[in-house]
């Protein structure tokens, strides 16, 4: 099974940006928890970290008939971005929506999510731990199709 995990802007400044709202951890350490994640759990994770919306536009539809799953995290984009959303439903392939900031509880115009119209499931404000938890949740949805 072959997981694709997409960032969005400034999530390549995870430690860096806002640690009060994003936490401490570096996007390094974002990485290495894929690494391990896909190692307890004997899958492929591909990760793709990008600032440009029609980037991530073009690795969505990339991922279309080479991934089983994508986990996501369009960052700013999430807001915004109805090309996104497009994109996940184009590909079609199951999705979820991870933030680390708990959106919820933040500006009005953090609590509408483009990209959310198309995923199965949303994880907002467990962090890091956030991304662990969306791909264990594909991981048990694709092993029971
Ligand atoms: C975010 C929340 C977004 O509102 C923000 O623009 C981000 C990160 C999160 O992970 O909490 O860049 O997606």
């Amino acid at each position: 099974m072959k997981i694709l995990v997409i960032n969005g802007p400034n999530i390549n400044f995870l430690g860096i940006r806002e640690p009060d709202i994003y936490g401490k951890n570096t996007f390094r350490d974002l990485l290495q928890l894929l690494d391990k994640t896909a190692q307890e759990l004997g899958l492929e994770i591909e990760q793709y970290q990008s600032n440009h919306e029609g980037d991530l536009v073009d690795k969505i539809q990339w991922a279309y008939g080479k991934v089983d799953g994508i986990v996501i995290n369009p960052a700013a984009y999430t807001h915004t971005s109805v090309a996104i959303l497009d994109a996940l439903k184009a590909v079609g392939l199951p999705a979820v929506e991870v933030h680390i900031s708990d959106v919820d509880s933040r500006e009005a115009f953090r609590q509408v999510s483009y990209a959310g119209l198309a995923c199965c499931k949303t994880i907002k404000g467990h962090g890091l731990d956030g991304y662990r938890e969306a791909i264990v949740y594909l991981n048990d949805q694709l092993s029971h199709k």
